[in-house]
């Protein structure tokens, strides 16, 4: 959610934390703050934008070599002046910046302001830099063991990093539940909510632990747990390039992710189909396929997007590999009393690999003896680093806050390892094995096909742009591409959106059809084409204007819609692939139509690292 960014070394920090905090705002957008310590501490906050911070700064050039940043999305207290971070403690010992929850903040607030600390803001942020002012005044200890000390009585999550007045050449670091990373340079080291602000500079990252604390000097990083205990911090190589968070030339990282896809799709089938073409290998299921294949059920938990991947999931593992599954909000698994044994298998879907009610959903499938799998975009993130195993999907950064590429190259994952069960179960034959992986194999290109023809979604658009409410209807795999297509319109243009099952539309939805009620049907040529066709006709008779997504050549429905948006052909499991598309690229052109800021939509962040 919020973004954070921090630096110790021999450069300028101002650059480094301004431009940090511009690759981090897809985290959070509603106010951003910097402190930067020289000979004495300078901070810098406003509601807004980075933009608004730089202009804000501007005139008081600051220079200094250790600093911190923040781009926040409100949880406790309003987007304000005040709210934003960094914070600083009532004595101005320590400043800090923080990510997460504290939800025991109302009562550790209630004690300091008894103890003579005030408070400015209405963040639970304040509390802990207050916290740990006074158990450094009051105990007469170091600022790391204040920190320790302090976040000890903290409960909920949290992604810290503080300075300390008295100790100014060092930045504390800590984390529990919410993500940070630190860059290892030469005689300098960065910190991050997570990589894209790092990897201009270095390659080599640490990926803090829940419960680890990292005192960093120019020269040394100290870990250890919050008890004390030393670590020793495992360096990894990030294999992330800058050119992947650049918008390349696109007006949006929205529109550039979405023109991805025929790439990322591939990338996240690439090394898994043998060179011959012939065979799937997922090397992150190697160790647990046995149990996958046994498996009595399939549990898959997401939120938003990733649970409509999920939806699509239970389609393919139905279908493929007869393995009874159920889709589950991990926000409503994790809060239920879910029956869960050694004979599940539970799949959390999740790009970030950070969102705060899927990772307690892995937590909790875990301790019943679920086996858990993952299928996360974020190499590192938490939930790959929580499960027994899983895979990647490869799709490279997304930095839109809608999330587009994602979803398919989670669906293409969730239809590799369908297929790959399915063989191995014998539920496929070698012949329809085969067929599944050439098919698949074909689905880049016809999505660059699709993309060919953006130009006649931009006009469909323009058509549509003004309208207050989108029903988008389709049956089968296609059922969850409509959900995620009026989440797409929904969450970028704010236009009211629903998404429904064809048949269920008569049960209700129906009467809120009529002339100013556009209808999305997905009509592709499958097992249900005469039904959706008959569904079809149900809406023309209300007079709603239909605009179809039929496969190429189809004539029969171009008769009945108003308009056409035409897909390749594919087998019927890789469909969502192909027909998410046209809806994305009609979300975008609306939005941008309605001058909306697609990138960063009102009130979204892209990593809900809070329950
Ligand atoms: C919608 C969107 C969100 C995310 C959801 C889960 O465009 O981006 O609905 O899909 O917040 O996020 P992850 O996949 O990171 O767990």
């Amino acid at each position: 959610m919020c973004g954070i960014v921090g630096y110790i070394g021999y450069r300028e920090v101002y650059p480094i934390l301004i431009n940090g905090l511009k690759r981090l705002e897809y985290r959070g957008y509603d106010s951003a703050g910097i402190a930067i310590l020289n000979s004495e501490s300078h901070i810098y906050k406003c509601k807004g934008k980075v933009s608004d911070l730089e202009k804000h700064v501007s005139g008081n050039p600051i220079h200094g070599n250790i600093g911190i940043g923040h781009t926040r999305w409100a949880t406790h207290g309003e987007p304000n002046d005040t709210n934003a971070h960094p914070h600083q403690s009532t004595g101005g010992k320590f400043i800090l910046i923080h990510n997460g929850i504290i939800e025991n903040y109302v009562e550790l607030k209630g004690r300091l302001k008894n103890l003579g600390f005030s408070f400015k803001s209405d963040t639970d942020s304040e509390v802990l830099a207050n916290l740990i002012e006074y158990v450094y005044l009051n105990g007469n200890v170091s600022a790391e063991m204040a920190v320790r000390l302090a976040l000890s009585q903290v409960e909920g999550a949290y992604g810290v990093v503080i300075m300390c007045t008295d100790e100014p050449d060092k930045l504390i670091a800590a984390r529990k539940g919410s993500p940070l990373v630190i860059g290892v340079g030469n005689d300098e080291y960065f910190l991050a909510s997570d990589a894209t602000p790092i990897v201009e500079y270095t390659k080599s990252v640490i990926y803090l632990s829940d419960q680890n604390v990292a005192i960093i000097t120019r020269t040394e990083l100290v870990l250890k747990t919050l008890k004390n205990i030393p670590l020793t911090p495992t360096i990894q190589q990030l294999d992330l390039d800058i050119g992947e968070i650049d918008k390349g030339g696109y007006e949006h990282f929205m529109l550039k992710e979405i023109y991805e896809q025929p790439r990322s799709i591939m990338d996240t089938f690439r090394g898994r189909i043998t060179t011959q073409g012939t065979e799937l290998h997922l090397g992150g299921l190697y160790q647990v396929i046995p149990r996958l294949v046994e498996a009595k059920r399939i549990i898959i938990i997401g939120c938003g997007t990733s649970w409509h991947a999920g939806l699509v999931g239970e389609y393919l593992f139905e279908d493929l590999a007869r393995i009874s599954v159920e889709v589950e909000y991990a926000s409503e698994f994790r809060y239920r009393h879910p029956i869960l044994d050694k004979d599940d298998v539970v799949i959390a879907i999740s790009q970030s690999g950070e969102t705060a009610d899927t990772l307690a959903a892995v937590r909790l499938a875990k301790d019943a003896g679920a086996l858990v799998l993952g299928i996360c975009n974020v190499v590192g993130s938490s939930i790959p680093r929580e499960t027994d195993g899983g895979v990647y999907t490869h799709a490279g950064p997304e930095i839109g806050v809608a999330s587009t590429k994602a979803f398919t190259a989670q669906v293409t994952v969730l239809a590799m390892m369908a297929i790959l069960v399915g063989r191995r179960r014998n539920i496929l034959d070698d012949k329809q094995y085969q067929h599944y992986i050439d098919e698949l194999k074909e689905i880049p290109g016809k999505i660059e096909k699709i993309l060919e023809h953006a130009g006649e979604i931009q006009k469909l658009a323009e058509l549509f742009k003004y309208v207050n409410n989108f029903l988008y209807l389709g049956r089968g795999y296609l059922f969850p591409v409509a959900l995620e297509g009026a989440l797409k319109l929904k969450e970028i243009s704010y236009i009211h959106a629903e998404g429904y099952p064809a048949a269920e539309m008569k049960h209700g939805p129906i009467a809120l059809i009529d002339l100013n009620m556009p209808v999305v049907v997905l009509a592709i040529k499958d097992h249900s084409y005469d039904k959706i066709v008959s569904n079809i006709q149900e809406v023309k008779a209300r007079k709603a204007n239909i605009i179809a997504v039929v496969n190429e050549g189809d004539t029969t429905i171009k008769q009945l819609a108003n308009y056409t948006v035409e897909i390749p052909e594919a087998d019927a499991i890789f469909s969502p692939l192909l027909a998410v598309v046209p809806l994305q690229l009609m979300s975008y052109y609306i939005a941008v139509m309605r001058g909306c800021n697609v990138d960063q939509p009102r009130n979204l962040a892209k990593s809900v690292t809070v329950e």
